[in-house]
């Protein structure tokens, strides 16, 4: 079994926590990591990131706790690709830079099945956040009826092609993170079985490197989300093409949270 080069856990805040739940759950998160030199090392070592997504108004909870747990990074659910502009209830990558974000989700399925976004806009925020130098966390994946037509492989290269059309691989080497969320599995409590994760990411590395070169492909973190729990995390992250987990549910609570930090430091001793 290859060892893994490092793990990238992802937690996303999803419409939870607003500022008073985001500011317990650090102060307990950062006692917690504090206390375990397990996790401080791996994260000093750059073997483990661990990162967090919250509401965006969440976000200066982080902002002003930074230098108190400057190990943490975080980032925000989704971003408009204009610098500013008459674009109600949007945010801009350059007030992400001003809360001094590190990443941002982008194409997450519920943006693109519950707020109608497209491929196209999903490539034009995926430039926008490249260009203003914050790591877009590109989200791809098939619904369940794409999967029972055996499309999986189709869905996931039309959303990778669209939203990386503009990007070169300079770009894919220096900043991107994929994330494969099968639909299906998203909230359900029913995630996808490993070996299939595994087909997906290994199909999502290969169009990676067949598209951008294969030392950009090899330099993508790959993450998988869709029902990651305590109990799951391991198997998923010891397959080969799989280098980290996006979380929803179970990155709510500090206790569940840990429990997959300690999953995924199992996995790189
Ligand atoms: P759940 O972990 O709650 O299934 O959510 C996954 C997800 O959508 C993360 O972005």
């Amino acid at each position: 079994m290859k060892k893994k080069r490092g793990v990238f856990l992802a937690g996303n805040w999803k419409m939870y926590n607003g500022p008073g739940a985001a500011r317990s759950f650090l102060s307990k998160l950062v006692e917690r990591v504090k206390s375990s030199q397990t996790i401080e090392k791996a994260i000093m070592e750059h073997r483990l990131v661990v990162a967090l997504f919250p509401p965006a108004l969440s976000l200066h909870v982080f902002r002003e706790g930074k230098e108190m747990f400057p190990f943490l990074k975080y980032g925000t659910q989704n971003v408009h690709w204009e610098k500013e502009g008459a674009y109600t209830g949007e945010i801009s990558v350059p007030m992400l830079q001003e809360m001094a974000c590190d990443y941002a989700i982008i194409g997450h399925s519920e943006r693109r099945q519950l707020f109608g976004e497209t491929d196209i806009a999903v490539g034009k925020k995926v430039c926008a956040c490249i260009a203003g130098g914050i790591t877009p966390v590109l989200c791809v994946g098939e619904t369940l009826e794409e999967r029972e037509r055996n499309s999986t492989f189709e869905v996931v290269e039309r959303q990778l092609t669209e939203a990386l059309k503009d990007v070169s691989p300079k770009d894919v080497l220096a900043s991107l993170i994929v994330a494969y969320e099968p639909v299906w599995a998203i909230g359900t409590g029913k995630n996808a079985r490993d070996e299939d994760a595994q087909d997906v990411c290994r199909h999502i590395r290969e169009l990676l490197s067949r598209r951008f070169g294969e030392e950009a492909g090899e330099a993508v973190s790959i993450l998988y989300g869709g029902s990651v729990k305590p109990g799951n995390v391991e198997g998923l992250l010891r397959q080969a093409d799989i280098d980290g987990a996006l979380i929803g549910g179970a990155s709510l609570q500090v206790d569940s949270y840990l429990e997959i930090i300690e999953g995924a430091l199992k996995v790189l001793a």
